[in-house]
């Protein structure tokens, strides 16, 4: 029996039972033909989501921009990039998307704007502009170098020096994207007011970019997690969230499981969901980072996503995610992206939409897409990459090293062009494309991939809408079982009378399992990536990457 209604102390949100698919534009559909994707692209793709049961879109930045980040510096606020279209086109998308049932999620880049911002023209200008103190200037040091060692994300230092006005800026990433000041008390209002101005036009939230490096305190070092920020994340929900019904997910690398709740603690008026990385930083190696590629270990895995489940488990919310614009293709790096693609792309879904938390499909992972193998360094577009190839060598990596890290987690494989059909550049594009297409669309294409019955896109639609229907999905309790085994995950979800068992194998091996005490189950089954299965117990022989749900009878 099925509970009716989620038990819960406050009455449940929309983005809890929702499911998530973000949008890189520039990569998703071009409609004109320059080889860029654009928002009239994305409108004439809205079908494909609502078929997929998706409730709200984070469409990654389309503001006016230089492109230095992609998108991710931004020259004004109130703008769409001309590439992408025009205000009246995003207009067009927020409504054909919401007569579809979904949400338009904007991307909130205010750690930093570009340097092409009219703000930071003018306070680049002079010393006594009125906007000088919208972005963090600092004398050189006596013997003229960097007022401190701070780093950049990109890689270098994370000040550059202003020749005009002899003072250095702060830019936690690219120098093309210098920080604003959140200290100053009209920057904050300049941005609530921004925000307020698209809540008006009937988005149904923002995704926060790094919004854990806000609050910083440059001379004492802090630059995450600074003693400010709840306080600024309060406010800002006062001025712009306060009473409407929207989502709010900020990306916090910082974030753990002692401060998680601190942002998305039900009471605490900030934010709806923290978007967080643990699984991902386990995983970096201590000197290269991401540039020198180590093997996921699942008993680890399993572990920091267990503790997660757990942490957030009577308040806070979880976002769910293998992949996004910054990090490598799922099936690549947690699965198999050669014969056992379409086993362990349905596996990996599996696993992650029957958590509790919200689920996010990056685009293309519903279709099992694929890293790709970048021959040399001039192919790759992320800014990124290119400031860390010669600094990595600095630091000890050979070229040819480079390059395997690159292509193992470099961010170019999340953004080559999705690939709609077997056509020429996958259909994405009718010229060039900006970014080249994975030659392997020929045989991985979403066309393709919807004709088959047993697809991922398939699998991916029949989650959405589990869970829509069943709150012991999006509500349930979660408990872990056969924490220590090396190659099974396992999970049960309870909820009032209701019990739902998950196992999954992450191997491409054939592996015998002992059914602990506990996840024993009889009843029907809800999913499954191969043959579906009724019951649970004693010793079962599990398929390469086969997974599955039993909901109890
Ligand atoms: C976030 C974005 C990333 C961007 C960076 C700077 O991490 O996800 O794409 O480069 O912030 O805005
Ligand atoms: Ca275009």
């Amino acid at each position: 029996m099925l509970q009716q209604a989620p038990m819960m102390q406050n009455k449940a949100s929309w983005w809890q039972t929702a499911t998530a698919y973000q949008i890189y534009p520039r990569s998703f559909c071009d409609s004109n033909g320059d080889g860029i994707g654009d928002i009239p692209g994305i409108i004439s793709k809205l079908d494909h989501l609502r078929d997929l049961g998706i409730g709200f879109v984070w469409l990654s930045p389309v503001f006016a921009s230089p492109m230095a980040d992609n998108g991710y510096d931004i020259s004004d606020y109130r703008d769409i990039a001309p590439e992408f279209g025009t205000l009246a086109d995003m207009d067009q998308l927020i409504a054909e998307a919401r007569a579809r049932g979904i949400g338009i999620v904007m991307d909130l880049v205010v750690n930093h704007t570009s340097d092409e911002h009219a703000w930071f023209q003018d306070a680049r200008a002079s010393r006594s502009s009125t906007f000088r103190d919208f972005y963090v200037w600092r004398d050189p040091a006596p013997d003229g170098g960097y007022p401190n060692d701070l780093q950049s994300h990109f890689g270098g230092p994370a000040w550059t020096l202003d020749e005009a006005t002899g003072q250095y800026y702060l830019h936690l990433f690219d120098r093309k994207q210098p920080d604003l000041n959140w200290e100053n008390p009209e920057v904050r209002k300049a941005v609530y007011e921004m925000m307020n101005w698209w809540f008006d036009r009937g988005i149904a939230g923002f995704r926060m970019d790094v919004i854990d490096l806000i609050a910083k305190e440059v001379d004492r070092g802090i630059t995450a997690d600074g003693p400010r920020l709840h306080d600024y994340l309060q406010e800002m929900h006062r001025e712009t969230l306060a009473g409407r019904d929207v989502v709010t997910v900020g990306e916090a690398w910082s974030a753990n499981l002692g401060n998680a709740l601190l942002y998305s603690g039900r009471n605490r008026g900030e934010l709806s969901m923290v978007f967080q990385f643990s699984h991902i930083t386990a995983f970096l190696d201590p000197v290269h980072g991401k540039w020198k590629a180590r093997p996921v270990d699942l008993r680890q895995l399993k572990g920091i996503l267990n503790a997660w489940q757990k942490a957030l488990a009577e308040d806070g919310w979880n976002s769910l995610f293998w992949s996004n614009h910054d990090l490598p293709r799922a099936v690549s790096t947690y699965g198999d992206d050669g014969e056992g693609r379409i086993a362990s792309a349905k596996m990996l879904a599996t696993v992650l939409h029957l958590m509790r938390g919200t689920p996010y499909i990056y685009q293309g992972e519903e279709i099992g897409m694929t890293n790709m193998t970048f021959d040399d360094i001039s192919q790759f577009n992320d800014v990124e990459i290119r400031n860390n190839f010669t600094l990595q060598q600095d630091l000890g990596l050979s070229a040819a090293e480079f390059l395997a890290g690159a292509n193992a987690n470099g961010r170019d494989n999340a953004r080559t062009p999705m690939q709609w059909t077997a056509g020429e550049a996958a259909g994405f594009t009718t010229g060039t494309p900006w970014l080249a297409v994975n030659p392997n669309h020929t045989e991985i294409n979403v066309a393709a991939d919807r004709a088959n019955p047993k697809g991922i896109f398939e699998h991916y639609r029949k989650l959405a809408r589990l869970r829509s229907d069943l709150p012991i999905i999006s509500f349930g309790d979660y408990n872990a079982f056969a924490e220590d085994h090396p190659a099974v995950f396992a999970y049960a979800r309870t909820l009032g009378p209701d019990r739902l068992a998950v196992v999954a194998n992450f191997t491409g091996e054939q592996v015998a399992f002992d059914v602990p005490e506990g996840l024993a189950i009889a009843g029907r089954s809800l999913i499954a990536s191969d043959a579906p299965r009724s019951g649970l117990s004693g010793r079962i022989l599990l398929a390469p990457y086969e997974a599955f749900a039993i909901l109890k009878d």
